[in-house]
């Protein structure tokens, strides 16, 4: 598929998940495959622009981990564009807008969610920054403010005409935060506002079945997963696989999930240092185990990690504790496996109500 000048090999994409994006965590995506375009976590503009150690941090990259977009926040046209440039400079493949986050922080200052309240204003934005790079400038949002203002399709249209070569869109309204279903019909009103380019459905996908629906159901050109390749990073192979022949793939064996595991703890480490990796991947452990069969062993003390040493520990801690729910073959009894996820949108009514899947708490428990 082609977003502006940048021909991608595939239509799925990872949506941006402060936190946790980071260089390991793409690594550990690409190297399982199914992935081209990967973003960072949402980036200050301003803070770019200072040479922030932190914000060149979150836009720390390798030759393995491209092509990368970096997604900005930022409310001052100049700012925006000067960054924009200076990741063009950088060899970032393309910039992406951030225009749907809710967190207060950022709308305060008129960035995220805000955006979506001043077509005009931010159509200007978004030209200056178009106009001052070659590369693709994206952009991400949500279908608007609330239910009564469902402002995603208008601003999709603006954008188109300042030159955004494609938009992100989740489902859900900002006032929904991550409640409720995902509305396709939503994003495909979306879908129909833009004359040309691509739009990439987010939201929810848990499944390749899921990818497919929204695919098939918004006519968007592309799908978008977060928290869904938090817990199954193969969810982009498995869904290009679907795509491809309509088969489901096997669910990857626990020693493989383990395997994965450690590559991701193993790049942190690498990436920022192993006291500061480890701490870090205290709220990543309990993602990779969610599909482990019963693993509150494992969580308990995963949340306390401090080192590689104690990290080798608890897990063949949890591997002689796991045996009590496996059978001879050595595979979890039936009562004890994981029941499948079933996206928003796929549920009944009444049971969609329930979000499936969690949000991580802390700081980022308002997204
Ligand atoms: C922990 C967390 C962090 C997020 N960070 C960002 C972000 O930095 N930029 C952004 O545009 N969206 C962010 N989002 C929203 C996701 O990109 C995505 O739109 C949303 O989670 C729905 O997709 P999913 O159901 O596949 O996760 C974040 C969501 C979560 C749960």
């Amino acid at each position: 598929m082609q977003i502006g000048s940048l021909q991608l090999e595939s239509n799925l994409f990872l949506s941006p998940l402060a936190g946790y994006t980071n260089l390991p965590f793409r690594l550990v995506v690409r190297e399982i495959g199914g992935l081209d375009l990967a973003p960072t976590d949402l980036v200050n503009a301003r803070s770019l622009l200072e040479r922030n150690p932190k914000a060149l941090k979150l836009i720390e990259t390798c030759p393995a981990d491209q092509p990368l977009a970096v997604q900005l926040f930022g409310s001052v046209p100049e700012e925006m564009r000067d960054a924009a440039a200076y990741l063009q400079s950088r060899g970032v493949a393309s910039v992406d807008i951030n225009m749907g986050c809710p967190v207060r922080k950022v709308c305060r200052v008129g960035g995220g969610s805000a955006m979506m309240t001043e077509l005009d204003k931010t159509a200007r934005l978004v030209r200056g920054m178009v106009e001052a790079v070659k590369i693709p400038v994206t952009a991400k949002m949500r279908l608007g403010w609330d239910d009564q203002n469902l402002t995603a399709p208008d601003l999709a249209h603006v954008l188109e005409d300042a030159g955004v070569a494609a938009i992100f869109v989740h489902g859900r309204t900002r006032e929904q935060g991550f409640g409720g279903s995902v509305n396709l019909a939503g994003i495909a009103a979306v879908v129909r506002a833009v004359r040309h380019i691509p739009v990439i459905g987010n939201g929810d996908i848990t499944t390749p079945a899921a990818a497919k629906m929204m695919l098939d159901e918004t006519g968007c050109a592309g799908v978008s997963m977060g928290r869904g390749a938090l817990y199954h990073p193969w969810i982009f192979q498995d869904t290009r696989h679907f795509l491809r022949t309509g088969q489901a793939s096997p669910e990857p064996a626990f020693e493989e999930r383990v395997r994965v595991m450690r590559r991701h703890l193993d790049l942190m480490v690498q990436v920022f240092g192993e006291e500061h990796g480890c701490r870090m991947f205290r709220k990543i452990g309990p993602w990779h185990s969610k599909r482990f069969g019963p693993a509150n062993e494992f969580n308990k003390r995963i949340v306390k990690l401090s080192s590689l040493a104690e990290f080798n520990i608890i897990l063949d801690d949890y591997r002689l504790w796991r045996r009590q729910f496996l059978d001879d073959a050595g595979l979890l009894k039936p009562h004890f496996r994981p029941s499948p996820m079933v996206a928003s949108f796929m549920r009944e009514p009444a049971v969609a109500q329930r979000t499936e899947i969690p949000v991580p708490k802390g700081p980022v428990e308002v997204w």
